[in-house]
């Protein structure tokens, strides 16, 4: 299927995006996922009053380097008049596109009316982007959102996507879960073969992608216009050349070696410090530690030693004595 519209150039072929995820899709992540084959990349969501405070995490948030292309930002917030001022701060930054968060179940996000609760209001939700739309042009605008709230006999999102279309939505994620749901049970992919069936615009299908014949599958059985991957990125950012070579070439390439990952830790690890300071950039790498490590039987006593080691040069100390071990037992 071809993509008229914005974004047809960055649907020329399916994208496999990164996921926005809070206080993870930051400028390190982002740069070493796109470094292994991710497309498109966006930023974690940023709340639309903090864009317009002069709140500086939000401001670090949407500042997009050189080399940090093409990222998309996304904003929240439960005010359709808000989201239209955020939206046009947030265009400033030079993003690919500004995409509207409609899916966030988390209590602190949804009880107050932004995130999935706008799903609860379809028709406010269509309005509110309609309205960002006409503030941003010609910057495209697009949703990302779920297949509904939990409690309705029927999923609103095929009826709600055909809607945000018309509203002038240049593309759509759809999470196949029901807000109620959380991050548990599966990801429903039908639903987005439903949805891109109904729209001309680009549909990525989004949850439970994990390895490179799920990125193929979601892909085959749905129709979809990309993929999106959120978890798995944060134990296997290799995962986007994997799937990348899978689609391109029908090449199924070998895990990541334990030497790689040890390099490849080290990097992310400066590059961490850098971005947040020499205490939260150390703390932020150990999410890695075990999904990386783990499962060699070098890694496991490293991958503890990572999880109490307070500074870079401590890690990086430990990185290199398992590197040393490894030379020698070869
Ligand atoms: C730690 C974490 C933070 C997240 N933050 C966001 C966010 O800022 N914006 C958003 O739209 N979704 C967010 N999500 C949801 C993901 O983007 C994605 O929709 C979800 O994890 C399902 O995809 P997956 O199965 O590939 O992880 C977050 C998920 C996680 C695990």
């Amino acid at each position: 299927m071809s993509f008229a519209g914005p974004l047809a150039a960055l649907f020329s072929r399916p994208p496999i995006v990164l996921a926005p995820m809070e206080d993870v899709s930051d400028l390190p992540f982002r740069r070493m996922c796109r470094e292994f084959g991710a497309t498109l990349t966006m930023t974690e969501f940023v709340r639309a009053e903090r864009l317009l405070s002069s709140c500086r995490a939000a401001a670090r948030k949407v500042t997009l380097a050189p080399d940090d292309r093409p990222t998309a930002i996304q904003i929240y917030g439960a005010d359709a008049g808000l989201l239209m001022e955020a939206a046009q701060v947030a265009a400033a930054a030079g993003p690919a596109f500004v995409d509207l968060n409609c899916g966030c179940w988390v209590p602190r996000v949804a009880r107050g009316g932004a995130g999935a609760s706008w799903l609860r209001r379809p028709a406010a939700m269509v309005e509110m982007a309609a309205r960002v739309v006409a503030a941003t042009a010609p910057l495209p605008v697009t949703v990302k959102t779920r297949i509904g709230w939990g409690d309705e006999a029927d999923m609103p999102i095929v009826d709600l996507a055909r809607r945000l279309e018309d509203a002038g939505v240049a593309a759509i994620t759809v999470h196949c879960r029901t807000a109620k749901m959380g991050h548990s049970g599966r990801a429903d992919w039908s639903w987005a073969m439903r949805v891109q069936r109904a729209v001309r615009i680009p549909v990525v299908v989004n949850g439970d992608i994990r390895s490179a014949d799920d990125a193929r599958r979601a892909l085959d059985e749905t129709g979809a216009a990309g993929v999106m991957i959120g978890r798995a990125a944060i134990d296997a950012p290799w995962l986007f050349a994997e799937v990348r070579a899978l689609l391109d070439r029908g090449e199924r390439l070998p895990p990541l070696g334990l030497s790689e990952r040890l390099a490849l830790y080290a990097r992310v690890l400066g590059d961490n410090v850098a971005q947040r300071g020499p205490k939260f950039g150390v703390l932020v790498t150990r999410r890695h530690a075990r999904a990386w490590f783990a499962s060699f039987a070098e890694g496991e006593a490293l991958r503890a030693q990572l999880m109490t080691a307070a500074t870079e040069r401590e890690c990086l100390a430990l990185l290199a004595a398992c590197r040393s071990s490894l030379a020698n037992a070869a």
